[in-house]
């Protein structure tokens, strides 16, 4: 197939129907753009959708506008402003990426692919998004969105994730030298809003014409997937410990493993650590809360009580916005 009159007419639908992000400039304006901002929601972005990250984005360039900013922040601030995104290494692996830029290379990003590569905690999917958006790199970007474009568009029957070379394969074949920031973002866009997972718009989608899985009559059928494993299903107690003035009782989690490093309130029972109720009593049942993890899926009963012993005495406030979802969920309910 020749890709060009498919690109031009992806860029085109691009161009009137990008959606507005506070990362972007406008589709083909061809403005400088910052690649600290673009590295930044990359790394956001990798976990969770634009409408979640967009007010992290804001709160983290408001606080700290350059990478120096970033490299010279607490660690606990940066970890506690990234609460309630997930992942919480990649919180640790952005500081480690800051400060090697502005320790390592004078506070400028590398510019191509495989510079950007050499980064602490910058894997392919951030180096070659980098390279395209900020650098203008004709780049092979594909993330699960552009991996179920191309599988519709090429019919791929072979099943995820045997799939995946061959749809990275198939999307390198449509990269050209031509704003290739653009190409990325607008096939993210389309994946998101017209092809997307289970009700794609095939009416409103730009390159149809060129679709195997639109001819097919089947689109959503792509990208095939061999059935997966249940998710299993974990369960424990959370205590949520007040002090009657104001405060709740946290703990700090071991730098490895789930959330590690992050503020938490003391669990049991889910293989997470700590064991015993942090203080005699009396714990009243306050309910239960679920949480999925990439890996599980977490049930914890909430007990509520008065808490006593080695507990991190923190203002409520300040343990909502500093602590991860699971445990905000679970102090929520404790205080209901
Ligand atoms: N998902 C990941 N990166 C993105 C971007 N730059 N624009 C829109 N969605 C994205």
């Amino acid at each position: 197939m020749d890709p060009a009159p498919l690109r031009r007419a992806l860029l085109d639908w691009y161009d009137a129907h990008a959606r507005t992000l506070p990362w972007r400039r406008a589709p083909g304006s061809g403005a400088a753009i910052d690649p600290y901002r673009v590295w930044l929601s990359e790394v956001m972005l990798q976990q969770t959708t634009t409408v979640h990250a967009a007010p992290y984005f804001e709160a983290f360039t408001r606080r700290w506008p350059t990478v120096a900013d970033l490299a010279a922040a607490d660690d606990a601030d940066v970890m506690s402003a990234w609460a309630g995104l997930g992942y919480y290494a990649r919180a640790r692996n952005l500081l480690a990426c800051a400060r090697a830029v502005t320790g390592g290379h004078g506070g400028v990003f590398p510019d191509t692919e495989d510079g950007l590569r050499a980064l602490p905690g910058l894997g392919p999917y951030t180096a070659a998004a980098v390279a395209a958006i900020a650098f203008g790199r004709a780049a092979n970007v594909v993330d699960g969105n552009v991996e179920r474009v191309v599988a519709r568009l090429f019919a791929v029957e072979t099943p995820l994730p045997a799939a995946r070379p061959g749809l990275r394969r198939l999307a390198g074949t449509l990269v050209a030298d031509d704003r290739p920031g653009d190409w990325a973002q607008a096939l993210m866009d389309l994946g998101a809003t017209v092809c997307r997972p289970r009700t794609p718009d095939c009416r409103r989608c730009p390159i149809s014409a060129w679709c195997a899985g639109f001819a097919s009559g089947a689109p959503e059928r792509f990208p095939v997937k061999t059935v997966k494993a249940a998710r299993p299903e974990r369960a424990g107690v959370v205590w949520v410990a007040l002090d009657g003035r104001g405060r709740v009782g946290l703990t700090r989690r071991p730098d490895t493993g789930l959330l590690g490093g992050m503020p938490g309130l003391p669990t049991a029972g889910w293989g997470a650590g700590e064991d015993a109720p942090p203080g005699p009593g009396p714990w009243q049942a306050a309910g239960a809360v679920t949480h999925v993890f990439t890996h599980f899926g977490l049930t914890l009963e909430v007990r509520v009580g008065p808490g006593a012993g080695d507990l991190d005495w923190t203002d409520v406030d300040a343990a909502r916005n500093a602590l991860p979802t699971v445990f905000r969920k679970a102090l929520e309910r404790g205080l209901a």
